[in-house]
C-alpha cells in the first residue's frame, strides 16, 4: 500500500476534531501520486461528504469547466481541501479545525510534491499568505520552497458573481505556462548539497 493510501485510511478513521462527530464520510482528496498541479480547496460540502470525493458539486462542476478550458481534466491533477470533514451548514472551518487538519495536508503536500500549488479562496490561500486579501492578490504566483504557488478565487464564490467569474477564467487561462515554468524551475535549482559543495 502506498504511503498515501495509508494516509487515506489515516484521515477517514480521523477524530481530531469536533466535524468528525457529523460527517458522513471524510473526503481525504484525489489524484494521481506523481501530479504536477495541486488545487487546495476549504472543505467538503454536502455531496462530498455523502460521497467522499472533494468536488463533486456545483462548485466541482465548475472546477471541471475551467480545468477543460486548459485542456486538463481532473483525474490530471491532485484536488483536495484544507479540512477533510464538512462543517456543519457548510460553516467557515474554524481555526482550531484548520489546525487540527493541518498534519494532512502537509503529508499530502509532501508526497506529491507538485510543481504548482492552486490555492482556491481565502482559506486555502491563508495557508502561504496568512496577512493579505483574495481581492489583493489573486493571480499572482508566488515561489516558494521550490515550487508556485498561485492563489485563486474559489469556484464557489466565481460562479453566480460575474465579477469573480472572470477574473477566475483569466486566472485559470495563465496556469499552462506557469506549470511550464515551475517545471523549469526546479529543474535549474540545484539540490541543496551541490549548493553547499560549491561554496568550498
Ligand atoms: N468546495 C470546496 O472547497 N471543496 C470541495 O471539495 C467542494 C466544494
Amino acid at each position: 500500500m502506498s504511503d498515501l493510501t495509508e494516509l487515506y485510511k489515516e484521515i477517514a478513521v480521523c477524530r481530531r476534531c469536533i466535524l468528525a462527530q457529523g460527517r458522513t464520510k471524510a473526503v481525504p482528496g484525489e489524484g494521481p501520486e506523481d501530479a504536477a498541479l495541486m488545487f487546495i480547496g476549504e472543505a467538503p460540502g454536502f455531496h462530498e461528504d455523502r460521497q467522499g470525493r472533494p468536488f463533486v458539486g456545483a462548485a466541482g462542476r465548475f472546477l471541471e469547466e475551467l480545468l477543460a478550458s486548459i485542456d486538463l481534466t481532473r483525474e490530471q491533477v491532485y484536488i483536495c481541501n484544507v479540512i477533510k470533514c464538512r462543517p456543519p451548514g457548510n460553516r467557515d472551518p474554524s481555526p482550531a479545525e484548520i489546525e487540527a487538519c493541518r498534519p494532512y495536508l502537509d503529508r499530502q503536500i509532501e508526497l506529491i510534491n507538485p510543481k504548482m500549488i492552486v490555492t482556491l479562496g481565502r482559506f486555502s490561500m491563508a495557508r502561504y499568505f496568512p496577512k493579505t486579501s483574495i481581492s489583493r492578490i489573486h493571480g499572482r504566483p508566488k515561489r516558494m520552497g521550490g515550487r508556485i504557488i498561485y492563489p485563486m478565487f474559489h469556484p464557489a464564490a466565481a460562479l453566480h458573481q460575474p465579477k469573480y467569474r472572470a477574473a477566475i477564467e483569466e486566472d485559470m487561462r495563465r496556469i499552462p505556462q506557469l506549470l511550464a515554468e515551475a517545471e523549469q524551475m526546479v529543474e535549474e535549482e540545484p539540490p541543496p548539497q551541490a549548493e553547499q559543495l560549491s561554496l568550498f
